[in-house]
């Protein structure tokens, strides 16, 4: 008997060229004292100053915190919250990566619901009220803009998460304009893990894996799959660049309600301990990861190839789900991703310190098809050096 709950965003609206109906958006839906959240990169790029001047030019009177950093630590969400505060915002926008998005998310729930990070880390302990939200992604990747999650480093390297659906946004706008001057490398990294997203969702032992997480973990391959070479060589494509968007925004919503496992457990220590972008830390260990899960979920590994490789239909069995992951290894190699932990500068003798640390993702751990030991996660990172 089929049981679940699927929650996901109100309105998204997806349009070359939306950001400048921010201003409309805003007014309409969200109010008219905007703490808008980015990081400094966009400010340089010229990504936000048309966001400004639609907001503006809809009398909305905004105050940017650009400061967000990739893998945000605590103190940036406090200092991200105090900004918010000092202005007196009546509604957050989020924009830009996944880093943006997530502190754009606490900045509204924190500033209007009183609650203290400390007390909402896990699953389903953040509640709210929040502020307004609307959350506009730079990178086809996350699906931040579609998810309940928000991810902090906390320490020296921990990672925790804050799940809870208050976090969905009211708005997701999508403008693929916005990814148009997305360098190479990071297209290619943050496409592959919008792909992992809709991997792991579909294959995810959550209790709450669905139909329509599983519909849509497809159709984001077909998206994904398809385009991510045109995106990667032709950044200008705007065609490749919505499909990307798309594919990334459905893989979020399908995760957002059956979670992802081990690939992000294992890729988690990656980037914490060693800084490597988190869609390149997941393309490390994704192939492994699948190896070590192919004797159990082989069949949803078949069912998944043709999805993002067309020249896999048919494909069956052990062998079949083997071709599938040789086809995303090709895939990494072939849109310029490192391949082995050794080529993003990582040592050998790093590895039981990083099992450890994987180890500690029971939430996500969790959700993997086969259960991860320690000495698994040890193979895998071996198998991955
Ligand atoms: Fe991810």
């Amino acid at each position: 008997m089929t049981s679940f709950t699927f929650n996901t965003v109100p309105s998204i609206l997806v349009a070359p060229g939306a950001i400048r109906r921010l201003g409309e958006i805003a007014a309409a839906r969200l109010g008219s004292r905007v703490a808008l959240i980015t990081d400094a990169g966009l400010v340089k790029a010229g990504l936000v100053e048309p966001a400004l001047e639609a907001l503006r030019t809809s009398g909305i009177a905004v105050a940017v915190y650009d400061r967000v950093v990739a893998d945000p630590p605590e103190s940036v969400v406090r200092e991200a919250v105090e900004a918010a505060r000092a202005h007196d915002a009546d509604a957050v926008v989020g924009l830009g990566g996944g880093s943006s998005m997530d502190v754009a998310k606490l900045v509204a729930l924190l500033l209007r619901s009183g609650e203290t990070l400390d007390a909402i880390y896990g699953v389903g302990l953040a509640t709210g009220p929040r502020l307004p939200l609307l959350l506009a992604p730079t990178t086809a990747g996350t699906g931040s803009e579609v998810t309940a999650v928000s991810i902090v480093t906390t320490g020296a390297h921990e990672k925790k998460g804050v799940v809870s659906p208050i976090l969905l946004p009211d708005v997701a706008l999508l403008d693929p304009e916005l990814t148009l001057g997305l360098p190479p490398h990071v297209t290619a990294a943050t496409g592959i893990d919008a792909m992992v997203h809709a991997i792991e969702a579909y294959t995810s032992t959550s209790p709450n894996n669905n139909p329509i997480s599983r519909a849509l973990a497809r159709e984001a391959l077909r998206l994904l799959g398809r385009n991510i070479r045109r995106a990667v060589r032709h950044g200008r494509d705007l065609d490749a660049r919505t499909n990307m968007l798309l594919g990334a925004m459905l893989a979020g919503q399908a995760f957002a309600n059956s979670p992802v496992a081990a690939v992000h457990a294992l890729a988690y220590p990656i980037g914490g301990h060693f800084g490597v972008p988190h869609g390149l830390s997941n393309a490390l260990v994704l192939a492994h990861v699948m190896r070590f899960n192919a004797p159990v979920c082989f069949e949803a590994y078949c069912d998944l190839a043709p999805h993002a490789f067309p020249e896999l239909e048919g494909a069956v069995g052990e062998r079949g789900a083997e071709s599938f992951i040789a086809a995303l290894a090709a895939l990494s190699a072939d849109i310029g991703l490192e391949p082995r932990l050794r080529d993003v500068g990582i040592p050998q003798d790093a590895i039981p310190m990083m099992a450890e640390d994987a180890m500690k993702q029971t939430r996500l751990l969790v959700n993997n098809p086969r259960p991860v030991t320690l000495a698994d996660a040890k193979a895998i990172y071996e198998a991955a050096w």
